[in-house]
């Protein structure tokens, strides 16, 4: 089974990426797993908490899940046409410290989707995490694109991706990413 580590970097609870992450873990081709993760315990990073006390359970418990995961899926909202200061605050609290870089993120394969009520999609928001997977030594899976727009359309009350179109865009973008994190974990004998 191919396990891959969801999260999405919104902490509402409405929130359209925690909902696209919910159907991504129920859409999750054959022979792979998507589980959700949750950024919601990690505090602001803080140089003299992390001298003092080394990271926080909630970031070493999250890292330890994201070394032993052959992929990780990232749903990000946009802000101010980038990315979430609390979805990069957690990345940048999981890059700490920087000799466990290899380890945990090294040649990672990496996802990017989103979802907005606004027309954009979140495709400046998945741009901008590009630098950000790179400087983290990923390998970020190019091959297909989801940018959810008018999201507040598309989801029920309870969560669940009715729109037959979205769910099938979904459903083709995760067939290629989980094929891309397969065949990554096949190279490196994972
Ligand atoms: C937004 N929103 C937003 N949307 C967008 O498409 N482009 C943008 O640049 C912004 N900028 C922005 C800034 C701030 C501070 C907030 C709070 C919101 C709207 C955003 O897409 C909307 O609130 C989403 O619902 C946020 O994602 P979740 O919480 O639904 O996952």
């Amino acid at each position: 089974m191919v396990e891959i580590v969801g999260l999405a970097g919104s902490l509402r609870r409405g929130s359209f990426n925690r909902f696209l992450l919910r159907a991504a873990c129920e859409l999750a081709p054959d022979g792979t797993r998507i589980e959700a993760a949750s950024i919601g315990e990690i505090p602001l990073y803080d140089g003299d908490l992390e001298a003092e006390q080394g990271l926080p359970p909630a970031v070493a418990a999250l890292k330890e899940r994201i070394a032993g995961a052959a992929g990780l899926l990232l749903v990000t909202p946009e802000y101010n046409n980038s990315l979430p200061g609390a979805f990069k605050n957690a990345i940048d609290w999981l890059s700490r410290p920087p000799q466990d870089l290899p380890r945990v993120f090294g040649g990672l394969p990496v996802g990017v989707i989103g979802a907005t009520p606004g027309a954009g999609g979140t495709a400046l928001a998945q741009v901008a995490w590009l630098p950000v997977l790179r400087t983290l030594g990923t390998s970020p899976w190019f091959g297909g694109r989801l940018q959810v727009s008018a999201a507040h359309r598309l989801f029920a009350a309870d969560g669940s991706l009715t729109d037959e179109e979205t769910r099938a865009r979904l459903r083709r973008y995760l067939d290629g990413f989980a094929a891309f994190v397969a065949a990554r974990g096949s190279q490196s004998g994972a």
